[in-house]
């Protein structure tokens, strides 16, 4: 019998690849997105059950949860997310507030709603799609930063509470090729004008550029970033943590290893904060 698992945030990117390797690999998905016509050009199959989710939404993740009672669930791969940047003094209140909501709350309740679920299959697993940005902060990015550090927090957390029962992975990617840079665009939003006659309106100006090239330079593509996550899927005893990508890996190691004064004014002069 084919195994299923539950993926958040399957309408574009890292989700949407992962929804046809799984398929592809021997598992069956149940793939979720906010909106279901999002997921409309997905091959049917008995392979694949569709359904709304939006995470920050309670009565959403209580329906869907529902709606998977019949199914052996063997995994969670809590992926939905996106990154609220921007520097944090002009940063509002409810932007901070939407960011937690998604990547942070939403997070959590979805594990805890899918968790008895999880607990009937042995070698059950939840995989908590953090970033490279959950172990180290970058300027201008202050809520994501502090919304994928607190990811890592609740999965260690979760770890040490339900880890005898259910594996708990956290995933810490680098930069990925995937709709998230335009998502970040949009929220954005006005912080251009916010920032004219600030001291950030340069950085500010030049930041998305700069990330977006970054990105296209050396980024993975959805894919690669999925094979990884099918391979833990598949593993008998998954890691405790799965980095993904070259510049996540030597971007942890570099912080731990350089003098902080050397690494801030590095991270500093990168993002046109240094004058
Ligand atoms: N791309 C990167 O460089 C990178 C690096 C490290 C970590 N990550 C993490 O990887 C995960 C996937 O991102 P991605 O790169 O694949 O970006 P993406 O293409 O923008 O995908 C993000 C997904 O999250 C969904 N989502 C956002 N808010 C949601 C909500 N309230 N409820 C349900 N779904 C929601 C989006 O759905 P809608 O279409 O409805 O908005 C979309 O399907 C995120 O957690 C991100 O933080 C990405």
């Amino acid at each position: 019998m084919r195994s299923w698992v539950l993926i958040t945030g399957c309408s574009t990117g890292i989700g949407r690849a992962l929804v046809g390797l799984c398929r592809r690999g021997g598992w069956s998905v149940v793939a979720t997105a906010r909106s279901k016509e999002a997921l409309a050009d997905l091959v049917p199959g008995e392979d694949l059950r569709i359904l709304a989710l939006d995470v920050t939404d309670a009565a959403s993740i209580a329906k869907a949860a529902a709606a998977c009672a019949d199914l052996p669930l063997k995994a969670l791969v809590n992926n939905a997310g996106y990154g609220q940047v921007g520097p944090l003094e002009l940063i509002r209140a409810e932007e901070m507030r939407a960011q937690f909501e998604t990547n942070v709350i939403g997070l959590q309740m979805v594990t805890n709603a899918f968790l008895p679920l999880l607990r009937r299959q042995p070698g059950a697993r939840i995989l908590q799609v953090a970033s490279m940005l959950g172990r180290l902060s970058i300027p201008l990015a202050g809520p994501y930063n502090a919304s994928k550090h607190a990811v890592v927090a609740l999965a260690e957390s979760l770890r040490l509470e339900v880890g005898r029962e259910v594996f708990v992975v956290l995933v810490e990617p680098g930069a990925i090729r995937s709709a998230f840079r335009e998502t970040l665009a949009k929220v954005w939003g006005d912080l251009p004008q916010r920032a004219q006659g600030t001291p950030y309106a340069g950085a500010v100006a030049r930041h998305l550029a700069l990330r977006r090239e970054q990105a296209e330079r050396h980024a993975l593509s959805a894919e690669i970033c999925a094979q990884k996550l099918l391979a833990v899927l598949d593993a008998p005893r998954p890691p405790r943590r799965l980095v993904i990508g070259r510049d996540a890996f030597w971007a942890i190691k570099l912080k731990a290893l350089l003098p902080a004064a050397l690494w801030e004014r590095v991270l500093r002069r990168a993002y046109g904060l240094d004058c």
